[in-house]
């Protein structure tokens, strides 16, 4: 029987492991984690979700309160348009958070870095163009184009020189949506590197509508497999969403993907960003508390925990030292849901608001407990200690588990 370490990678010049642990904003996919993944020579991602937020976290900086300060006369207001990005602050704090992650890089594997179109930020595009930009200027391995068809992302960077060194790649959930991406980036006389092949199991927001439960991997990673076969277009294929044991990424890397890109049963490594007791509710979840609902403001279904915090929450949209779900136009769906709550009410209630979140401020809390369809068995990978909690694990054992295991077997981690 073969498991994942009979397989490699090749992208451009690099052989690799076939393991790529998927983005994870806010955060949720430390530096920590992705370095971890690139020592063992895998594809480790970041995220540039929030990265303001973040790089106050680790390198103590002042992106967040001084945004706040700028525009806090607006915070009454429904109409953000005015609480834009400083650009050449966007640009430093995505090099400040990319830089340092490329410098403390060791090993074969490489960095690559997720970077969702969703993130429209008062200014989709010129807001895109920057953090792609400074990403390369930074160093990076490779971007991840996510949460959108980016058919305009190629163009935003053709004339960087880096264009043609970076690995870029694209995630899609149906051959449609690919052939749009190549047919509109075509102009740029360059194709991505490789294709994340999402699937509707995957954690975070899905490529899917209300209907996601009637679409599966296999199905959507075949048709996309013999579309490019017929095309003669040979770029790698990695399949995501649900991939949960060694054997099921020896079921994808048989059938041809290239590699597999994993997620949740990191979430519950040392090494992720969501606080310990978080992770303990990750490994106590059980399959019904894990649902699909359609309470982010970008408008995509996201899976998460019925329990998160966020559901039902009615902060204040925080748009002025956030806003990075405002479109082109300074809106966001929640502070609308807000203000039309808050209408109906007399004055001094809280208004109460269940179809939206404010995702902003919820992930950066770590409040909105997005999640893959398995999170429900995690409980499987770890063991009890004597108080009660599961054992957190080492990214380190989750990727050998990935790699080495043979079968649907998990390795359990050693009881201290
Ligand atoms: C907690 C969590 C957060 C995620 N956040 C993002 C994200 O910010 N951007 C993105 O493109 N995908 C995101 N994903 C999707 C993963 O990158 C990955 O493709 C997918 O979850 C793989 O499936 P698996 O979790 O079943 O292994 C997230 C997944 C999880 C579990």
């Amino acid at each position: 029987m073969k498991c994942v370490d009979d397989f490699r990678l090749r992208l451009g010049s690099h052989e690799l492991i076939p393991i790529v642990q998927g983005g994870m904003g806010v955060d949720i996919s430390t530096s920590a984690l992705a370095i971890e993944v690139a020592r063992l020579g895998g594809i480790g991602h970041i995220s540039d979700a929030m990265v303001h937020t973040v790089t106050d976290r680790r390198f103590h900086t002042r992106y967040v309160k001084d945004r706040l300060k700028q525009y806090k006369f607006n915070v009454g207001n429904l109409d953000k348009s005015v609480a834009q990005f400083d650009l050449g602050l966007l640009a430093e704090a995505t090099r400040l958070h990319i830089g340092s992650t490329m410098e403390a890089k060791r090993g074969p594997g490489l960095i690559f870095v997720n970077c969702m179109e969703k993130l429209t930020m008062n200014s989709p595009r010129e807001t895109l163009r920057v953090r792609l930009r400074a990403a390369m200027d930074a160093g990076i391995d490779g971007i991840t184009l996510a949460a959108g068809l980016h058919l305009g992302s190629f163009a935003l960077i053709q004339d960087h020189p880096r264009f043609h060194d970076v690995q870029l790649g694209i995630i899609v959930s149906s051959l449609r949506a690919l052939q749009l991406f190549l047919k509109k980036n075509a102009r740029s006389g360059r194709l991505p590197d490789y294709i994340v092949v999402e699937g509707p199991l995957a954690g975070g927001h899905l490529g899917f509508g209300a209907d996601w439960a009637q679409f599966d991997l296999i199905t959507i990673l075949t048709e996309i497999r013999d579309w490019l076969r017929t095309e003669k277009l040979d770029i790698p294929l990695i399949p995501a969403g649900g991939i949960f044991t060694g054997g099921d990424a020896v079921e994808f890397l048989e059938m041809g993907a290239a590699a597999v890109q994993v997620a949740t049963r990191f979430t519950v490594t040392k090494e992720c960003g969501l606080p310990d007791d978080v992770k303990q509710v990750y490994f106590q979840a059980t399959e019904e508390q894990v649902e699909v609902n359609n309470t982010s403001p970008t408008g995509y279904p996201m899976r998460m925990l019925k329990s998160s915090p966020s559901l039902g929450s009615c902060v204040r949209p925080n748009c002025e030292a956030f806003g990075y779900l405002l479109d082109a136009s300074g809106h966001c769906q929640y502070a609308e849901a807000w203000e039309r709550e808050k209408a109906k009410l007399a004055e001094g209630h809280k208004p109460k608001i269940q179809d939206k979140t404010c995702l902003c401020t919820h992930m950066r809390n770590f409040d909105c407990w997005t999640c893959g369809h398995y999170t429900w068995r995690l409980k499987e990978t770890s063991v009890l200690e004597s108080d009660g909690r599961y054992k957190l694990l080492d990214v380190e054992h989750v990727f050998s588990d990935y790699q080495h295991s043979v079968g649907n077997r998990i390795k359990l981690p050693i009881l201290d």
